[in-house]
């Protein structure tokens, strides 16, 4: 099976992107960081980053396709910004069936009120927030026993 990981916008600056806040890791790291973690499971990893809205869509989109043919372990999502803004992704994973883990690298609970919702944790089976870049492992980890 394979794991979809897929990332919004500015992720692409991660690891000079407000490092108090998301850490030094860069992308690549984590990258790297979830082939090792689908690797000790064996398991596929599908990673992407956009900043675009429906080129996550169309990718919640495949990895539905995927959910169908009952060869999805689980999408990990860290949709940015768009978490807090976009009913198109809720639609996307609503619309798919697909089992999800909303992630954010930080704790948004303790940031400004307005990362406070999320329109995707109705639609979340689980959701990881706080535990910087290596709450990905921890995702993956889970989504392995589902
Ligand atoms: C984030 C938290 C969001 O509020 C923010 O817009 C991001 C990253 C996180 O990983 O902590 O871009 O999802």
């Amino acid at each position: 099976k394979t794991v979809y990981v897929l990332n919004g916008p500015n992720l692409n600056l991660l690891g000079t992107r407000e490092p108090a806040i998301y850490g030094a890791s860069t992308l690549a790291d984590v990258q790297a960081l979830c082939e090792q973690a689908c690797a000790r499971h064996g398991l596929a990893l599908a990673f992407h980053q956009s900043n675009h809205e429906g080129v996550l869509v169309d990718w919640i989109h495949e990895a539905g396709r995927l959910h169908a043919q009952g060869r999805l372990a689980g999408l990990i999502l860290n949709a940015a910004a768009y978490t807090h803004t976009s009913v198109a992704l809720l639609d996307a994973v609503k619309g798919t069936g697909v089992p999800l883990v909303e992630l954010h690298i930080s704790n948004v609970h303790a940031r400004e009120s307005f990362r406070h919702h999320s329109y995707l944790s109705a639609a979340a089976r689980a959701v990881m927030c706080g535990f910087g870049v290596a709450g990905y492992g921890l995702a993956i980890d889970a989504v392995a026993q589902w």
